[in-house]
């Protein structure tokens, strides 16, 4: 394990109930630089990550988070080791306002002054929230609230944000304006991994890709290994392109 090692999977099985879904998938997902997951639909992405943030514990193998043993700790304790996490689904709470949503992604945090500072931190980033942060985070637009699920998750001020395909379900207009936010967390340092079907927009903001296949690792490299012609983007990337 490098020291820029944010977490790490060692030889890891994991599934549900009978259903293996991990086959002894080792990742060692490093911080500064953008990582991306890409793989067939159920080839095991959400449950890798999941297992990353204490929701599916391993039956085998090993989680390391920043150089320590987080194998038994709990989705909280994984929190409060600033492991953020934007699930695939579900990630706004629609009935309640913007600024609500935003305060909830900080919850482990009780300092007034310090609540003002990540607030000030995210309406900075994404302006839209402020003119925003009394309605109803229903009421807005899908490409808003998913920009208010990457906000909410600011709020938790993360040493490693994991994100689930943060543009699934949008209309393709909206999928270009998440790509926009991804650009200006990367470009705020935000270290991340980032769960995505869109291919041909995560070749832009990822550095460091794996290819997950049937709950394995098939590819892994930096993107400028990965070409147009390459067996690997047919196998897996060509089909979802778009
Ligand atoms: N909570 C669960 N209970 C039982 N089986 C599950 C559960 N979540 C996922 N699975 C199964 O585990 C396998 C891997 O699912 P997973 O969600 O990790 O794949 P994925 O790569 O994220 O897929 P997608 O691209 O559709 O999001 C699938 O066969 C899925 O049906
Ligand atoms: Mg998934």
């Amino acid at each position: 394990m490098s020291n820029s090692t944010a977490i790490q999977l060692d030889h890891i099985d994991a599934g549900y109930g009978q259903n293996q879904v991990l086959h002894d998938l080792s990742m060692d997902v490093r911080k500064e630089r953008v990582n991306c997951i890409i793989g067939p639909n159920g080839s095991g992405k959400s449950t890798a990550l999941n297992v990353m943030n204490g929701l599916v514990s391993p039956w085998v193998g090993t989680l390391t988070i920043f150089g320590e043993d987080a194998t038994d700790s709990t989705p909280r304790e994984i929190v409060e080791r600033g492991i953020i996490t934007v699930p695939q689904e579900g990630n706004v709470f629609p009935d309640m306002s913007v600024r609500e949503n935003l305060r909830m992604g900080a919850y482990l945090e009780r300092e007034k002054s310090v609540l003002q500072e990540r607030y000030e931190r995210v309406y900075e980033m994404f302006p839209v929230l402020r003119e925003r942060e009394r309605q109803r985070a229903g009421s807005m637009s899908g490409g808003q609230q998913a920009m208010l699920a990457l906000g909410r998750a600011l709020m938790a001020d993360p040493q490693y944000l994991l994100l689930d395909e943060p543009s699934a379900g949008l209309a393709p207009n909206l999928i270009d304006d998440v790509f926009d936010h991804l650009e200006r967390l990367k470009s705020a340092g935000i270290d991340m991994l980032i769960i995505e079907q869109n291919v041909r927009k995560m070749l832009v903001i990822a550095e460091y890709i794996y290819i997950l296949d049937q709950g394995r690792v098939v590819f892994e490299g930096n993107k400028d290994e990965l070409t147009d012609e390459d067996e690997l983007v047919e196998l897996y990337l060509g089909r979802r392109s778009v």
